[in-house]
């Protein structure tokens, strides 16, 4: 463990960092059933999560109690669920129609709604419903998270407004220089209040960012993902490690 405070693992390539996460998650949601019941967990969308969430059902599937999950998104893109560019799709292929997951465990960021803005107020909802606890909002066991060239995360953005969001659990975001401008994402403080955060990064695009993250050069939001109490682990392919001290793979 750097002094950052955070966790850095290196691997060959995404499918030996991919096996690495999905053998992480199943003890996280073993380790918090047993601790409390269930396990909540919000998922990462893009790309890089793809291959995780298929090994979860492929390899995992027997191992995980699937009913005690449940199961929340750290961002959306304001289009149709069936849309190839949506998050909520990406996972329901890779993960959620392969798993018995109960449906009434998997909460989808809404996009049918109105507005952008509706939607988050929609999903704040749902947060606060989902994560509700005794006196206050419970944290998120774990918060899976991808990383951008520019260093967004989650649909958290360079320059973004929503940077500052100190209140709401869930904001809409419109960013002009995204392919999809509209977007809906969990804010700072209820990712840095999560019990665990794991990013997973692959590929040579992403050396830089990563490099500049890590190193705390770059004030950008993937590197504003300081847990408050809870656990900060970077998992990363040797491409994308590349230009970091640590470069070397497992
Ligand atoms: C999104 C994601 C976003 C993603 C990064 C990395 O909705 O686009 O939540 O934050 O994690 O853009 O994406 P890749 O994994 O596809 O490189």
């Amino acid at each position: 463990m750097a002094n950052s405070g955070r966790e850095v693992r290196t691997f060959a390539d995404l499918e030996a960092l991919s096996q690495a996460a999905a053998e992480s998650i199943v003890a996280i949601a073993r380790e918090s059933v047993q601790a409390r019941g269930r396990f909540s967990i919000a998922l990462a969308g893009g790309n890089t999560p793809k291959r995780t969430y298929e090994l979860l059902g492929e390899r995992h599937r027997d191992a995980i109690d699937w009913s005690r999950w449940q199961v929340l998104f750290g961002d959306e893109r304001f289009v149709p669920k069936d849309d190839k560019r949506s998050n909520y799709r990406m996972a329901r292929d890779a993960l959620l129609a392969g798993t018995p997951i109960p449906v009434d465990n998997v909460h989808p960021i809404p996009t049918d709604t109105p507005t952008v803005g509706d939607a988050a107020d929609a999903y704040d909802r749902t947060l606060r419903h989902v994560l509700a606890d005794a006196t206050q909002l419970a944290a998120i066991d774990l918060v899976l998270l991808g990383v951008g060239p520019d260093g967004h995360t989650a649909s958290l953005f360079p320059g973004s407004p929503v940077l500052r969001e100190v209140f709401r659990t869930v904001a809409a975001v419109h960013v002009t220089a995204a392919q999809i401008p509209q977007r809906i994402t969990l804010t700072f403080p209820v990712l840095n209040a999560a019990a665990r955060v794991i990013f997973l990064v692959a590929g040579a695009e992403k050396a830089k960012i990563v490099k500049s993250v890590l190193s705390d050069q770059a004030m950008v939001p993937a590197g504003m993902i300081r847990p408050t109490e809870g656990e900060l682990i970077w998992l990363a392919d040797r491409a994308a490690a590349a230009l970091h001290p640590i470069g070397g793979a497992r």
